[in-house]
This record gives C-alpha cells, sequence and structure tokens, in this order.
C-alpha cells in the first residue's frame, strides 16, 4: 500500500506532481477558468470587494501563499488569518466579503466554526477542500475540491501543494470575472502552472541527496528557517513539517525580520535553511536574501540554500545547495516546499518516528 515506500507520507510526497495536475483537469475550457461545483456566479464574484483566507495548520500556509497571487491578479484585499482566531475577533464580514476556507479534510472544527460565522454575517464562503462531501464544502456557498486522493500520512503533504494549486485557481477565477487579467493573461497563468507537475517530479529527483542532508542534521536541537516573500510561508511551512515529524525545535521567519530579532539566536553551527527566490523574478528580493545568507554566514551558521538552478551567486554562501527548477516567482512554492518535506521526513526517520503517525497528533481535528 505504500508503494514500496518506507512510510505512507513518502509516497505521497511523491504523489505531488499527480495531486497538482489532477487539482487542474477541467477547469480551463473554452479560453476561461472553470470553477467547477460553483455555487458563486460571476456577478457575485465581481461583487466581492475583500477576501479572507481562514485555516489551520499546513492549510493556514497554504492560505499565507493565496494572498500574494489574489492580491497582485485581482488587486483585492486578502487578509489570511487561523480559523481558530477569526471567529472571536469580530472580523468585519459583510455580504461582498469572499471567505475562502481551506481544509484538506473538510472536518476541522476551527475551520468549520469560521466558516459558520462568516455565513451568519452574510458573508460568501467558498471552501478549498480534498475530502468529497465533509461538512465544510457542505455548509460552504461553493467548494473547489483539491484532487490529490486520500492523504494519509498526518502531516499534510500533497494536500498542501495541492491547495496551493486551487489557491491560484481562485485567485485567476476572480481575476477574470472582474477584468482584472485579460483572458490570455490567465490562459497564459493556466498554462504555466501546468507546465508545473514536470518541476515538481524534477525537484523529487534530489530527493536522495536531500536525505543524505538530512541524515548529517537529525540530531541537532534547532533549525532555522528563512524566507521572503512567497519564501516566508514555505519557511513556516518547512519549520511546521519539521516540529510534527521530528519533534524538533524549529521557527521559520520572514527573512527581513532577521535583523530585528532572530538574529540573536544565529551561533556556530546552527543549521538555518534559506529559500532563494528566483534571480529572474524581482531583483531586490535576490540580492535582499543573499546580504542575509551573508549575514548568518559569517556569525557561524550552517546555511542550507534551496535555489534555482544556475543561480551560481548563491554558491559561495551555501554549505549545502539544493537545487530546483526555475518557476515565475509566485509557483515557486510547489517546488522549494518539497525538499522541506523531504528533510523533516528524514530527519524523524532517522530519529526513528513514526513518520505518518506523529505523536499528539490527530489528521483531523474535530474540536475547538
Ligand atoms: C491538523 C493536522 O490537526 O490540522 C494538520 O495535523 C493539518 O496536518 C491541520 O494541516 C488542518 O487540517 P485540515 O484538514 O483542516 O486541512
Amino acid at each position: 500500500e505504500k508503494g514500496g515506500h518506507d512510510y505512507f507520507m513518502l509516497k505521497e510526497i511523491q504523489e505531488q506532481p499527480q495531486g497538482v495536475a489532477d487539482t487542474l483537469i477541467g477547469h480551463f475550457a473554452h479560453g476561461k477558468i472553470v470553477l467547477d461545483e460553483q455555487r458563486l456566479h460571476d456577478q457575485e464574484l465581481r461583487e466581492v470587494d475583500k477576501v479572507f483566507v481562514v485555516a489551520c495548520g499546513s492549510s493556514y500556509h497554504a492560505g499565507l501563499l493565496a494572498k500574494y497571487a489574489i492580491e497582485h491578479w485581482t488587486r483585492l484585499p486578502v487578509e489570511v488569518e487561523l480559523a481558530s482566531e477569526f471567529r472571536y475577533r469580530d472580523p468585519v464580514l459583510d455580504r461582498s466579503t469572499l471567505v475562502v476556507a481551506i481544509s484538506q479534510s473538510g472536518e476541522t472544527a476551527d475551520t468549520l466554526e469560521a466558516v459558520r460565522h462568516a455565513k451568519e454575517q452574510k458573508a460568501r464562503v467558498l471552501a478549498i477542500c480534498n475530502t468529497n462531501g465533509a461538512q465544510i464544502p457542505r455548509e460552504s456557498d461553493a467548494v473547489l475540491y483539491t484532487r490529490t486522493g486520500p492523504e494519509i500520512g498526518v502531516a499534510s503533504t500533497k494536500a498542501f501543494l495541492a491547495q496551493i494549486t486551487a489557491n491560484f485557481l481562485v485567485g485567476l477565477a476572480l481575476a477574470q470575472a472582474r477584468g482584472t487579467k485579460y483572458p490570455d493573461e490567465v490562459a497564459r497563468e493556466f498554462a504555466e502552472l501546468e507546465s508545473m507537475p514536470k518541476r515538481v517530479a524534477q525537484v523529487l529527483e534530489s530527493a536522495d541527496r536531500v536525505r543524505e542532508i538530512a541524515r548529517q542534521f537529525a540530531h541537532v536541537p534547532t533549525v532555522l528557517f528563512l524566507g521572503r516573500h512567497v519564501g516566508y510561508p514555505v519557511a513556516l511551512e518547512g519549520a511546521l513539517k519539521l516540529k510534527e515529524l521530528a519533534y524538533m525545535h524549529a521557527e521559520g521567519f520572514a527573512a527581513g525580520e532577521l535583523k530585528h530579532g532572530p538574529i540573536a539566536l544565529i551561533e556556530d553551527g546552527l543549521p538555518v535553511f534559506v529559500v532563494m527566490p528566483s534571480p529572474k523574478g524581482r531583483a531586490v528580493l535576490h540580492s535582499k536574501l543573499l546580504s542575509n545568507i551573508r549575514e548568518i554566514q559569517a556569525r557561524g551558521a550552517r546555511t542550507i540554500v534551496i535555489a534555482e538552478e544556475g543561480d551560481d551567486t548563491v554558491r559561495p554562501f551555501a554549505d549545502h545547495l539544493i537545487e530546483i527548477p526555475s518557476a515565475p516567482t509566485l509557483y515557486q512554492p510547489l517546488l522549494s516546499t518539497v525538499p522541506l518535506q523531504i528533510f523533516a521526513a528524514e530527519v524523524a526517520q532517522a530519529r526513528g518516528y513514526d513518520v505518518d503517525k506523529p505523536r499528539n497528533l490527530a489528521k483531523s481535528v474535530t474540536v475547538e
């Protein structure tokens, strides 16, 4: 059942190219993005003046990534919030608010209660869910299914990549309905998305190398993760995977915050992952990150750098370099997250832990 792998999660990590591809199937027809299972009409999408994304755990990190794409493509303000915090603080919602609830299981109580609160306030709710007919999609106005198959590993991997993909579809559908992107631009973005699975598969080819790096760090007390822009939620997700699976202290930071506090943590030998943006994207992002790596390396950190292949500028500062294929900035998380998942799983295995069933965690938490 585990497809010859030591644990389900490794199989699920390998299934990610398929999960991304399947989540896209049928969502582009006659030159337009189509959100099936949609009970939200174009007119309603046009009336949206604000978006909230609510979710928990890895789904929340997928939500953080949604913000970059939706704001960029639609010029709508997007707030991303932990579902467990959302309804207790009286968020400003009305019928022109779109609430996107992301949940792999579709049964998470915190997210379900956030959906109920949003509906009481007359907001429109769109669920992104991996489980047909679950409670959250049942109570939402519309649902967009991630089609990555059941996820067995308690820590989310393939659902996360599929959720990111679904978020892009929501962003493109909004941009299309609102006319903030021309039809040919939407078509081009979709084509780019369709080409991502083969790049995810390329990242998987370097799994053995990542596992080898992981074994070297299997017994350190702390690992830090740094990223900027879309690399920041990726850093948070990398840290979460390591906490969940390897019970290791791990923290993700926005690289720009380093100098405002976390740099005090840097000491000799501390492993720090750095998610480098594409050098072909905004040059300023890339150069800022480069100077962050320099700073931490000068203070003795052991740097593990995830960078686009051919980005030679990082080589002098990377104690370990993990190369990923080139991708547009917004889509890079579909690639850069994968080595972090493999790293966490391998560290957990090296420590003798059950990768599929980490202690104290449940696959879906149906109590608030
Ligand atoms: C946690 C799971 O309890 O819930 C995480 O252990 C998951 O893996 C989180 O990311 C949210 O779950 P869901 O099903 O709402 O996406």
